[in-house]
């Protein structure tokens, strides 16, 4: 059984996790915390899309009345505890990235933050209210996929939601992060919404929302976004 807020002993180990794919990711995100805490402070407040539809996934998960406990899930350096407590919720986070946790434990001290892999997550069946997938998603291998939103599914209470946001785009395989300068590479995917959709469906949830919009700023892919409900 695990507890609430996560218990931090598991976080060295990432269980069947381990590949080389996974290291590759692990290691660039923690050299990519420091530059995302800069880059991404106060990011929420350009970003009413964003705003939008995590106070929606706010607002429907107190509606539900299945508690206030949700986890961030690859939830990088925190910068979306404070928006989730501020409208209700008790919000935690995980990340594979043991210096993603570290920044997200300096800059958002009031929350629990633990080291895991969403494949695996810490949490008992059914024992959360929700989850928030916030451009965390986008690394899973297509082989990775089913069994990644099974895991998402399992955790979340029947009733309860899961939002995510990604890169839309074709599902294809790219490699990311050399456009930091900070020397780091990685697999990501620019998923697909009918995808996604179909991925959250296929593992017990009902959409509920989905949208998007085009590429802002410097952004180089447009953005997804969809919101389901545990069945
Ligand atoms: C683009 S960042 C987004 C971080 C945060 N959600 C945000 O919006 O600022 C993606 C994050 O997902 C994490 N991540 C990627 N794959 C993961 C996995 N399998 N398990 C847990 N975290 C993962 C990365 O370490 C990284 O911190």
């Amino acid at each position: 059984m695990y507890a609430w807020p996560p218990l931090l002993a598991g976080e060295a180990s990432y269980g069947p996790c381990v590949d080389a794919k996974t290291e590759e990711l692990r290691v660039a995100h923690d050299i990519l915390a420091e530059f995302y805490a800069d880059r991404l402070a106060g990011a929420l407040d350009h970003m009413p899309a964003d705003r939008a539809l995590l106070s929606l996934f706010c607002d429907l998960t107190l509606a539900a009345r299945l508690g206030t406990d949700v986890v961030d899930v690859g939830c990088g350096t925190g910068r979306l505890e404070p928006y989730l407590a501020a409208r209700g919720l008790s919000p935690g986070g995980i990340d594979l990235s043991p210096e993603m946790i570290r920044v997200a434990r300096r800059d958002h001290p009031g929350f629990g933050f633990s080291v895991a892999d969403l494949r695996e997550l810490p949490y008992g069946d059914a024992s959360l209210a929700g989850v928030a997938c916030w451009y965390s998603l986008m690394f899973l291998a297509p082989s990775d996929r089913p069994a990644a939103f099974s895991e998402l599914a399992r955790v979340v209470k029947p009733g309860g939601y899961l939002v995510t946001a990604f890169k839309a785009g074709d599902s294809q395989l790219r490699r990311a992060g050399h456009s930091t300068g900070l020397g780091v590479e990685f697999d990501v995917y620019w998923l697909s919404p009918e995808e996604v959709a179909r991925r959250v469906t296929g593992a017990g949830f009902a959409t509920v929302f989905w949208g998007g919009r085009p590429a802002q700023g410097e952004e180089g892919s447009p953005q997804g976004y969809l919101l389901a409900q545990r069945s």
